[in-house]
């Protein structure tokens, strides 16, 4: 599947930061049952890469990425684990669109989305979004810029994802709010089918 094609399964990509193991399985499970496929979890704890495996094995109709995915190393040990994308929050020296698996990289400013054009992106990652201009800086980006499409995350909610799916330029929103550390911590997987079952439902003006 292309990274093109992985953004528009769905209007919210849950970026997850998992500690237990045991969890990876029933949090995937309860995002996929709220509507939400796509999946990132974040390479900051020992556990993810292992989470990465079994939940591309074992959660049916999910798409499993890889978050935090700051080198090439990185990124290979990510699609040796079965991800399907990689997330990133910034550029990645040397790194190209079409490697063991597709990249999402990261930008915050235009001079580094014009070096991520020229290295052959197109999609990117507006990170922290709501720091770095959220909709106005993506908004501006739209002029000169109007082949970049763009998942901003970062502080980005419930509240404010309508405003950010409502851009030309915006293909999905990444965001965290979706599973809360304490909800996962207490296995409360309906809340979290319950969040997703809300995200899931965001309308999106698709470019
Ligand atoms: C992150 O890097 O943690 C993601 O961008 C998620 O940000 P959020 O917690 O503000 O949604």
């Amino acid at each position: 599947m292309t990274l093109d094609e992985i953004m528009r399964l769905a209007p919210v990509i849950p970026v997850l930061t998992i500690e237990d193991p045991a969890h990876a399985i029933p949090l995937g499970r309860a995002l996929v049952a709220g509507g939400l496929s796509v999946l990132e979890v974040t390479l900051r704890t020992s556990a993810a890469i292992d989470c990465i495996r079994a939940m591309a094995q074992e959660v049916e109709g999910a798409v499993v990425g890889a978050g935090t995915v700051l080198s090439g190393g990185a990124r290979q040990a990510s699609a040796d684990a079965g991800a399907k994308f990689a997330v990133s929050p910034g550029l990645i020296d040397g790194e190209s669109p079409n490697g063991a698996v597709p990249l999402l990289p990261g930008i915050a400013t235009a001079t580094e989305l014009m070096r991520g054009l020229r290295a052959g992106f197109t999609a990117f990652k507006l990170f922290p979004a709501n720091v770095v201009g959220g909709v106005e800086a993506l908004k501006g980006f739209s002029g000169p810029f109007p082949e970049a499409r763009f998942c901003p995350t970062g502080g980005v909610s419930l509240a404010n994802a309508p405003d950010y799916l409502a851009l030309s330029n915006v293909v999905c929103v990444g965001g965290s709010w979706v599973a809360p550390a304490e909800a996962v911590r207490a296995g409360d997987w309906g809340r979290i089918t319950e969040l997703a079952r809300e995200a899931s439902a965001l309308a999106v003006r698709r470019p």
